[in-house]
Formats: C-alpha cells, sequence, structure tokens
C-alpha cells in the first residue's frame, strides 16, 4: 500500500521565525523522497506539516488527492519516526511494536503476526522480550521503524532516522533501508542533512535552502546538474569545485591558461563565469606541461581508495580525486586537465545555473 502525497503552497512561520516560506511538492506513490537541507532549513517542519502535527499558516496538503490539511495525524494513514529515537523505555521491544496496533484495535492473532512480521523485517525478532536499555542505538531505532512499519501505513515519514548511529551502524541501516522499501513499497518521506545518504536512498532528492526547495530531481541529476553553487557546494564529497573564469569564444579562460571547450560553445555568453567542476572530473599529470593547467600541490590526502588532493592555481583553490597509487609532494608544481563535459557554468552575480542542461 501506498499513498500520493501533494503539498501545495505551504507556508510557516514560529513568531518571527520563518520556517517555511513555500513549499510545493508532489510525491508519488510508492516513491522514496529525500527532504535534504542544512540545520535550521525547515525538513522537520514539512515533515510535521505532512503529518499533521503541525498545523500550516497557508497552504493544502493532500494525501491520495484528499485535503487533510485539517485532519488529525490518526486519519492520514501514516507513521513517523522522529528525530531522536522515540521507544517507550518502559515497554519491552514487543510492547513497543504492539502500540499502535492497539490503538487501532486490531484482535489478538493480527497483532501478532503483524509484530512478528515486522520484527522479522528489521532483523529485531530475537530482542522482543526485552527493553528498550538491554540493546543497542541500532536495535533500538530499528525497534522505532518497526513500530512505524507494523500499522502498515500508506506513508513513512523518518527524520533522520540514522542520526544517532555511529558511522559504520549507519551505512548498515541506510542498506537496509532501502531494503525494506523495496520489500514494502510505502511512500517515504526521508529528512537528512547528510547528503551521502540522500543521494544513496532516493528515489528524488528535494534540496532545501531556508525554508524553500531550490532543486528536485534524481540524485543523479542533482550531482551533474546542481541549479547553483549552493547546491553544487553542498553535494559531493569533496563538493563541486568553483573557479572564476571568462568565456572567450570556444575557449575559456582560467587564471592565464586557456581551455579550449570542446563542445557547442555557441549556448555559453561571452564574458565572466564561474565554472563548476567535480573533483573527478579532473585528470592529473605528474608531467607539468601535459595538462591544459599548471598547479601546485597544497595536500595530498590518501583516503585508501583515491588520492584526495588540494592544489592551487593562481589565487584558486581546487579538490581533485587522483588514483592511489599517484604520489605527489607539497609544492609539486604538476598539470591538469578538465573534462570539457564535465564542466559547469555558473552566474558570477546570482550563482544561479547559466546552462542547465538536465536531460530527461
Ligand atoms: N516549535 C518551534 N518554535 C519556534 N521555532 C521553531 C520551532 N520549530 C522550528 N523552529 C524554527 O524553524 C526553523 C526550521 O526548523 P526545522 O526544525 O524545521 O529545521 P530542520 O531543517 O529540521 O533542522 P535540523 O537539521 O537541525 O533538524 C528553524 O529556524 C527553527 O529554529
Ligand atoms: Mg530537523
Amino acid at each position: 500500500m501506498a499513498a500520493e502525497i501533494e503539498v501545495l503552497n505551504l507556508k510557516k512561520k514560529f513568531g518571527r521565525v520563518i520556517a517555511i516560506k513555500n513549499i510545493n511538492l508532489k510525491i508519488k506513490k510508492g516513491e522514496f523522497l529525500v527532504l535534504l537541507g542544512p540545520s535550521g532549513c525547515g525538513k522537520t517542519t514539512t515533515l510535521r506539516c505532512i503529518a499533521g502535527l503541525e498545523k500550516p499558516d497557508e497552504g493544502k496538503i493532500f494525501i491520495n488527492e484528499k485535503d487533510v490539511t485539517n485532519l488529525p495525524p490518526s486519519k492520514r494513514n501514516l507513521s513517523m519516526v522522529f528525530q531522536n529515537y522515540a521507544v517507550f523505555p518502559h515497554m519491552t521491544v514487543r510492547k513497543n511494536i504492539e502500540f499502535g496496533l492497539r490503538i487501532k484495535k486490531f484482535d489478538k492473532e493480527e497483532i501478532e503476526n503483524r509484530v512478528k512480521k515486522s520484527a522479522e523485517l528489521l532483523k529485531i525478532d530475537e530482542l522482543l522480550e526485552r527493553y528498550p536499555s538491554q540493546l543497542s542505538g541500532g536495535q533500538r531505532q530499528r525497534v522505532a521503524i518497526a513500530r512505524a512499519i507494523a500499522t502498515h501505513p500508506e506513508i513513512l515519514l523518518l527524520d533522520e532516522p540514522l542520526s544517532n548511529l555511529d558511522a559504520l551502524l549507519r551505512l548498515k541501516m541506510r542498506a537496509e533501508l532501502k531494503k525494506l522499501h523495496r520489500d514494502t513499497g510505502t511512500t517515504t518521506v526521508y529528512v537528512t542533512h547528510d547528503q551521502v545518504e540522500a543521494l544513496s536512498l532516493g528515489d528524488r532528492i528535494a534540496v532545501m535552502f531556508d525554508g524553500e526547495i531550490v532543486q528536485i530531481d534524481t540524485p543523479r541529476r542533482i550531482y551533474d546538474f546542481p541549479v547553483n553553487v549552493k547546491v553544487g557546494g553542498f553535494i559531493g564529497t569533496p563538493p563541486m569545485n568553483f573557479l572564476k573564469a571568462v568565456v572567450e569564444e570556444e575557449n575559456i579562460l582560467i587564471d592565464k591558461f586557456k581551455i579550449k571547450i570542446n563542445r557547442d560553445a555557441k549556448r555559453l555568453k561571452a564574458g565572466e563565469t564561474i565554472i563548476g567542476i567535480r573533483a573527478e572530473n579532473i585528470k592529473v599529470y605528474k608531467n607539468p606541461d601535459k595538462g591544459d593547467l599548471k598547479a601546485e600541490v597544497v595536500v595530498s590526502e590518501p583516503l585508501g581508495s583515491n588520492n584526495l588532493l588540494t592544489l592551487r592555481i593562481g589565487e584558486e583553490i581546487l579538490k581533485v580525486i587522483t588514483e592511489p597509487d599517484l604520489t605527489f609532494k607539497t609544492q609539486e608544481i604538476i598539470s591538469i586537465s578538465f573534462n570539457p563535459e564535465k564542466i559547469r557554468f555558473f552566474d558570477p552575480e546570482t550563482g544561479e545555473a547559466t546552462d542547465v542542461v538536465s536531460p530527461e
């Protein structure tokens, strides 16, 4: 079971703080949508409005085309898992999972069945008689999720469900959540400020800044075609590099170097621009004369599967990923070339992309 959600012109203030400026959002049946953005951008508020825990100042929320704006959470057939895991400490795991089912007055057999099924899905069926204090953080979080899915909601709302877990456990739970979504097909709205989590989980990502969605698209397209420097600078490890440059017919000038743009240059406005290029789309040559641009090595960080180089070109700093067995010394002069297909252009004044060609 899965539902479709539509958020229309949503606005919400807390006193003088504008939490949500204006949000429009359509979430498809069975979709895994991630709300991604920095702390305080309004993710939780948006989710709480969808849940019915927060009353919007303006705007409407539809679930399966029905206006639910004034309905209480219990009438929306959804479950929510909160930012700091809310399991009841005085109840066993079993009682925790049963909680919502008892409220909905299911019969004993159905309750037992559903507890068993959701505990199995979350791999906590061995832990049913334990109390939350006898569980690890990851296990506790699984209980919260098992409780949320036991009622067979049409919509699952997850607010940073992995934020309290250590890095390794996050990685594991991330994969498990993805599998859980595949198994249940429940429409899921997932809030996080962790862009790696967003890229890995989302069918689509809605990137939020200051109470607004600035871009909504598939992870791939958001990564490849950020709508502005803010999005490009927020997504990716390391984030996108930005360099001042000048477009001149079929060339881009960076510092004093010329790079030939090997593609339809007619679309580009001549004059000052900002180019964006990701670390993995820059090729590094030990030979300082081989590439298009000379650069100086500032730092070289071996990261196991690759090397992360910090380079300087004139006054600009650039992050580049290279193969792990290429080694560099500080202050070494090397050269680099950009993959011309992967260069993005942004307006130096507004920071907005000037060549968004996000292919459908
Ligand atoms: N109950 C409240 N009373 C007053 N201000 C609030 C309330 N809830 C949220 N805010 C404010 O609204 C803005 C958005 O908050 P929200 O919790 O939605 O952000 P968030 O994106 O979830 O952030 P985080 O990643 O830190 O959880 C913030 O400036 C916050 O301080
Ligand atoms: Mg939040």
